[in-house]
């Protein structure tokens, strides 16, 4: 018997009934129907202390991740993602980027970098991509011009690359609020369903 896939969730809504927590939900479903093992985590949930920018985390090399000086829920994150085999990285689309708490959780993330004093750029500590990601993303303006204006698709991209992930889908649900609890439409289940089944079906070749 193939060993399950796991698969971790992270949203960055701050609704839990929103458009966002829903699309993540019928993904993660399909997935979990075609044998994967899920996960979510809601970052709002999360005790996420601001990056201080000491740079403590980059200086020392090594493929292991930085040390923060913050003792918070950010380790038990990296954790949670070290065990997932598929990534899921979510977040409403607001002033043109991702919601405020994705972002802290994006910062936080230098940690996977060695990036000593007197360096010009982070180097990344496992270049490797080892894992999948899925993106999730919604907006208020249809998604075509929310993808040409915002950014929030490439932020969550760099995020899943800085996690050893390549992206193999996404999920942009534009119009997101013209409701004050909006349903996701058929076409977008269906599009969830067909990504989740894609996150379910295996693991990349050399993943162990
Ligand atoms: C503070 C704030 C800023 C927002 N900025 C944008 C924006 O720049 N562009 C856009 O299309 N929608 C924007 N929106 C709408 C959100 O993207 C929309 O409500 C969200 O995708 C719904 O996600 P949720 O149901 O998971 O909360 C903003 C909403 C809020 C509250």
């Amino acid at each position: 018997m193939d060993t399950p896939v796991n698969i971790l969730a992270i949203v960055g809504s701050y609704r839990k009934t929103g458009i966002i927590e829903r699309a993540v939900d019928e993904i993660l479903a399909s997935a979990k129907e075609r044998g994967a093992v899920t996960r979510k985590i809601t970052l709002l949930d999360k005790r996420l202390t601001f990056c201080t920018n000491c740079r403590s985390c980059t200086q020392v090399a090594g493929e292991n991740y930085g040390v923060c000086i913050h003792d918070d829920d950010m380790s038990a994150l990296l954790q949670e993602v070290a065990w997932a085999d598929a990534l899921m990285l979510a977040s409403p689309m607001n002033a043109g980027t991702v919601t405020a708490v994705m972002k802290i959780f994006i910062e936080r993330l230098v940690c996977t970098a060695y990036w000593p004093w007197g360096t010009p750029a982070p180097k990344a500590r496992r270049p490797r991509k080892s894992k999948r990601a899925v993106l999730v993303a919604s907006s208020a303006a249809p998604a075509i011009l929310a993808r040409l204006t915002g950014d929030v698709t490439k932020r969550l991209k760099s995020a899943a690359t800085m996690l050893g992930a390549e992206t193999v889908g996404t999920l942009f649900i534009g119009l997101a609020a013209q409701q004050q609890h909006q349903e996701l439409s058929k076409r977008t289940v269906n599009k969830a369903h067909k990504l989740g089944r894609k996150l379910a079906a295996g693991k990349s070749a050399g993943e162990s």
